[in-house]
């Protein structure tokens, strides 16, 4: 009898995800033991038992598609938002995934979509993972689908604002995607040979930066480019972040919900703060240097358009591999990424970690030497 398996794409969209799907559909049919259902816009379909049919006319024009065929959300199973409220719909999930017979649920997503995931399965249900998001900040693979495309949009944008900032002897500050991983700022950074690169996992001081755009100007060099991540702090902000988050573990630890639920209220209120951040900056800088300086957001630019060779091979990759993997049985895990291959982690492995860049990393030792001011 053939083996039923559901899939659906969760979290913010990104170029790959549907070149996954033809992956994981494509290889499942051919296989000619496995059905192939696709669920529309995140955990929401599931839980709303909206279901999409994948044959293969359907899966053979999506590989160069941006975004998903299927749709996405960030509802999650345990809070989803029903009207006014936000009611736990797990049940529910689980109903609907035994009334398609479903042997194995294929969740596409990042890091709250491996979480979401995770929970199916402490449920009993059979899940399997992949890892897709152009924040490259998944942890337990050595990368995520979606990341290279967004980290090419990025440098092909920089590189325009290149010669606009040349041309009129200004800063340009550009501000990435990347949530709290500095992995596309610095990645899109070098490739554009950024002058600056400021990424989460070193906080800058305005002062150092303003010092280093006011020696290239004396190098005669009268423009920079400034590429920061959108999680970027400064070592100020850094201090008093860090400050609420230890209060909010010691809350936690205290069992003071009220205070915990304060100073999560302070956080959210910061993190919101944080979009004004490359703003502020930039008026620093044209204060600092007496250059003129503009800001560049670039936004969900970055998600957009179809996706790179790269992004299509290594989702072709990780989808056709999930059939491998439930042949052997696999379940409860995230195929990831090792080396040339693949690898199933499981899912517990996986959940409640984030890869940053660490602070030896190639890639900022390789910026570091060319000259790049990181900012600290
Ligand atoms: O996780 C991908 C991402 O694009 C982040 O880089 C960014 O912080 C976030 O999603 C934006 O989310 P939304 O599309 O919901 O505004």
């Amino acid at each position: 009898m053939n083996k039923h398996i559901g899939i659906l794409t969760a979290g913010g969209d990104s170029p790959g995800l549907n070149a996954a799907i033809r992956g994981i559909g494509k290889s499942a049919i051919n296989s000619d033991r496995m059905d192939i259902i696709g669920f529309r816009d995140g955990f929401r379909g599931l839980m709303e038992n909206r279901t999409m049919r994948l044959d293969l006319k359907v899966l053979s024009s999506i590989l160069t598609l941006g975004g998903t065929i299927l749709g996405t959300s960030r509802d999650k199973p345990h809070k989803m938002p029903v009207g006014e409220d936000t009611v736990d719909m797990t049940d529910v999930i689980c109903d609907n995934y035994y009334r398609n017979n479903l042997d194995v649920l294929i969740c596409l997503g990042g890091g709250g979509t491996q979480k979401n995931a995770f929970r199916l399965a402490q449920r009993g249900l059979n899940i399997l993972t992949l890892p897709k998001t152009i924040d490259n900040d998944v942890a337990m693979t050595d990368v995520t689908f979606g990341f290279h495309t967004a980290m090419e949009i990025a440098t092909e944008a920089i590189d325009r604002l290149h010669s606009t900032a040349h041309s009129h002897h200004r800063i340009i500050v550009v501000e990435v995607m990347g949530h709290n991983a500095g992995w596309l700022a610095l990645g899109a950074g070098i490739a554009s040979g950024a002058y600056v690169i400021l990424i989460p996992e070193i906080p800058y001081d305005t002062i150092e930066v303003a010092k280093a755009i006011r020696k290239r100007q004396q190098r005669g060099n009268n423009f920079s480019i400034v590429v920061v991540a959108e999680g970027a702090l400064s070592q100020v902000d850094y201090k008093t972040y860090s400050a609420l988050k230890e209060e909010k573990i010691k809350a936690k630890e205290e069992k003071d919900s009220k205070l915990k639920k304060n100073i999560s209220e302070e956080l959210k209120r910061f993190t919101e703060l944080r979009s004004t951040n490359t703003l502020r900056l930039s008026q620093e800088l044209e204060e600092m240097t007496g250059l003129e300086s503009r800001l560049t957001i670039l936004g969900h630019l970055q998600r957009g358009g179809t996706p790179s060779a790269a992004d299509r091979v290594l989702a072709t990759r990780l989808g056709s591999s999930c059939i491998r993997y439930i042949d052997e049985g696999v379940t409860g895990a995230m195929i990831g990424v090792k080396g040339q291959g693949t690898e199933a982690v499981s899912l517990e492995e996986v959940v409640g970690k984030r890869s940053i860049v660490p602070q030896d990393h190639t890639w900022l030792l390789s910026a570091r030497r060319v000259g790049t001011c990181l900012g600290d």
